[in-house]
């Protein structure tokens, strides 16, 4: 496995996987592996000739109070997942060798990163937009995996590419959980054993929806409501957002069907938690 810091090096190593006649898959991470960026890494393997693994904390995609000096680090520990998973290359700048001074360029998709995230952490999604257009641009893609962990984003990333032509496939994959249901992130290190604990009312609060769903509910607010009602009786959680929308316009709903995603970000203690679900997805 080979571990690339530098642009044009990475550059230079697509180039000649390129002329090889190699098909690139690529996963972006900001590192900190978990299950969850495994599982994008096996099915990135079994779908490309070459397989590459950006770990890259971009801070462009933190607002000024948030967690972008405590996020977790341990690249000795992710190269080993990587390794295990069947990376080719990793690749893992700095934030001066992605930012030099006088950079000034962004990418912005419009409408799809106003609701949710994008209302809670202004600029987030064009930070994100941003470092993946030059990561594609670095790694010279011809797959793309994304977790559907992050819907939003992977939304955002998906309008992006067909409205730049940019020339990459890009693949949704579904979202992995611990045994109890709790979303894998690389956030969850912050959680103290209760604040693990409390954490489990986003799947929770999902599971509820969906049982109602399958019941027969089909009344955005009476579902909303329920859900809140049982993620504000822990008293360690405060609900950033927690919506039920069109899951292709991210348009607000009232009346819910198989095509409404139902989207949460829950802040426990200190650490703010995202899940969603696709009402009509089986499970
Ligand atoms: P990061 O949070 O490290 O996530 C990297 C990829 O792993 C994303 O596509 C995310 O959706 C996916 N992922 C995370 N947890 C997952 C889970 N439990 N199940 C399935 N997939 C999961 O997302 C980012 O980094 C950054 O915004 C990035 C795209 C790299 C741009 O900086």
């Amino acid at each position: 496995m080979n571990i690339i810091t530098s642009i044009a090096e990475m550059q230079q190593a697509a180039l000649l996987l390129k002329r090889a006649g190699k098909g690139i898959a690529f996963v972006p991470t900001m590192g900190y592996l978990h299950e969850g960026h495994a599982s994008l890494l096996r099915e990135g393997r079994s779908r490309g000739d070459s397989l590459v693994l950006s770990i890259f904390v971009n801070p462009i995609q933190f607002g000024p109070s948030e967690d972008l000096e405590r996020y977790p680090r341990n690249l000795e520990g992710d190269c080993a997942i990587a390794r295990e998973c069947g990376v080719d290359i990793v690749f893992t700048p700095t934030a001066a060798e992605m930012y030099p001074p006088g950079f000034q360029t962004a990418i912005r998709v419009k409408e799809l990163a106003l609701p949710l995230c994008g209302a809670s952490r202004p600029g987030h999604f064009d930070g994100v937009a941003t470092v993946v257009t030059k990561l594609f641009n670095i790694v010279q893609p011809d797959l793309a995996l994304f977790g559907k962990k992050d819907f939003q984003q992977l939304a955002i990333i998906r309008r992006m590419v067909a409205d730049l032509s940019l020339p990459v496939e890009i693949v949704g994959m579904p979202i992995v959980r611990e045994a109890d249901g709790l979303a894998m992130s690389s956030r969850n290190a912050y959680l103290s054993p209760d604040q693990r604990q409390s954490a489990l009312s986003l799947s929770k609060a999902i599971r509820l929806v969906r049982e109602r769903y399958a019941a027969g509910e089909r009344n955005a607010a009476r579902l909303i409501e329920a859900a809140r009602n049982l993620i504000l009786a822990k008293p360690a959680a405060t609900i950033d957002y927690l919506e039920l929308r069109d899951a292709a316009t991210l348009a607000t709903v009232s009346d819910v069907s198989d095509t409404t995603l139902m989207a949460l970000a829950v802040i426990i203690g200190t650490t703010r938690l995202i899940d969603n679900t696709l009402l009509g997805d089986e499970r």
